[in-house]
């Protein structure tokens, strides 16, 4: 299953228009403000920059698709700290990886 999911992670990767750390679109924006109404394209640009600045030191960053929507939280969480996440910052990434989560990758 493992295998599985590594293959099928790579060729996500290799296919020039599907990035595995999309950036966000409109699409991600209605889904996003089922929970927050204000929220705007900016601040999901903003929750993908600090992810790719703030959780790529120790590991690679994780595609959002790989983990649940209602998972992002409790991990965002708990690397909060070794991350050194402001309260915004955590708020911003969590929100990126919940939106961008709930839409499959298209191959
Ligand atoms: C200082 C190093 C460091 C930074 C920075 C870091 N991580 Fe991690 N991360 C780890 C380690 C070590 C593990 C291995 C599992 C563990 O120790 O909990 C891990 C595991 C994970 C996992 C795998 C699931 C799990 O619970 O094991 C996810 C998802 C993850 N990190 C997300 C993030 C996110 C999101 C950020 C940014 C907010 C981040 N990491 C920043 C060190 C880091």
């Amino acid at each position: 299953m493992k295998r599985i999911f590594a293959i099928a992670l790579l060729s996500a990767a290799s296919a020039a228009c599907v990035p595995a750390i999309p950036a966000p679109t409109a699409e991600h924006i209605l889904i996003a403000e089922r929970t927050w109404p204000a929220i705007t394209l900016n601040d999901l640009a903003r929750g993908r920059d600090t992810y790719l600045e703030r959780c790529s030191s120790c590991h690679m960053v994780y595609t959002p698709t790989r983990y649940g929507a209602a998972k992002w939280p409790e991990l965002v969480a708990k690397m909060r700290a070794r991350a050194h996440l402001q309260p915004s910052e955590e708020q911003d990434v969590v929100r990126y990886l919940t939106a961008v989560a709930q839409i499959p990758p298209r191959t």
